[in-house]
C-alpha cells in the first residue's frame, strides 16, 4: 500500500500541552486548504476507546501487568493504524496523532523496564511500515507537568498516578529518543509560550509538506 498523506505525531509527558498545540496545527492548516484528520492514542476506534478506558480509568485495569499493558497499548494501535491511518493517508490526508509507538518505547519499554528489543518488536508487529513522518516531542520537567495537573484539578488516571521515579525516566526516554531520531523528531521546551511553540510546529510541518 503507498502512502501519499503526510503522518505528524505529537509526544510529551502529562500536561505537556499536546492537545492545544495539535487544535492550533489543524486550525491554522484548515485555514491553508488542508483537510488533517485527527487520532488519539490510546484510541481512536470503538475498540481502542474500550482499551483506553481499561488502560486508564477501569477498576479492572488496576491489576494489570506491564507485560499486558503494553499489548493492550499496541492492540489500539494496531485498530488504528489499519482502521483509520492508513486509509487516511492513502488518500492523502495529513494525519494527526496525539501519542504513536514513541509512548510505547518511553513508557513501557523505559519507563516500566520492558526490554528494548520486546517493545520494538512488538511496536513493528502493530504498526508493520506505517511509521510518522514527523513526531513533534514536547519536552517539560516533571515539577512542572505536576503542577498544570494540579491545575487542572481532575482525578489522575492510573499512569497520571505513577511516582517521581517513573516520570523521569519518561522523560529521559524521550529525551533519547529525539537524540536518536533527529531527523524525524523535533524536540521543542514546553514551558515557552503557547504561541511560540505553534510558530515552531508549523514551521517544521510546512517544511515536510513541501519536501
Ligand atoms: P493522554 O492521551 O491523555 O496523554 O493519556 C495517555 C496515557 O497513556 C499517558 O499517560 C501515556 C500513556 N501511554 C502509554 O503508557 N503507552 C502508550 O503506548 C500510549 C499511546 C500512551
Amino acid at each position: 500500500m503507498s502512502k501519499k498523506g503526510l503522518f505528524i505525531t505529537f509526544e510529551g509527558s502529562e500536561a505537556c500541552g499536546k492537545s492545544t498545540q495539535i487544535t492550533l496545527l489543524a486550525d491554522k492548516l484548515r485555514s491553508l486548504g488542508f483537510d488533517p484528520l485527527l487520532f488519539r492514542e490510546p484510541g481512536g476506534t470503538a475498540a481502542g476507546e474500550a482499551i483506553r478506558h481499561l488502560l486508564q480509568h477501569a477498576p479492572e485495569g488496576e491489576a494489570l501487568t506491564p507485560e499486558a499493558e503494553l499489548l493492550l497499548f499496541a492492540a489500539s494501535r494496531a485498530q488504528l493504524v489499519r482502521e483509520k491511518i492508513l486509509p487516511a493517508l492513502e488518500t492523502g490526508h495529513i494525519v494527526i496523532c496525539d501519542r504513536f509507538l514513541d509512548s510505547t518505547t518511553v513508557y513501557q519499554g523505559v519507563a516500566r523496564r520492558i526490554p528494548a528489543d520486546d517493545t520494538a518488536r512488538i511496536n513493528a508487529f502493530a504498526v508493520g511500515d506505517c511509521l510518522p513522518d514527523v513526531t513533534i516531542l514536547l519536552d517539560l520537567d516533571h515539577q512542572t507537568s505536576l503542577s498544570r495537573m494540579r491545575a487542572a484539578n481532575r482525578k489522575p488516571d492510573r499512569i497520571e498516578r505513577e511516582s517521581t521515579d517513573f516520570f523521569e525516566a519518561v522523560r529521559r526516554g524521550y529525551l533519547n529518543l529525539a537524540k536518536e531520531n533527529p531527523k524525524r523528531v523535533l524536540l521543542i521546551d514546553a514551558s515557552c509560550s503557547v504561541e511560540e511553540i505553534a510558530v515552531e510546529v508549523l514551521t517544521k510541518v510546512i517544511s515536510e509538506i513541501n519536501k
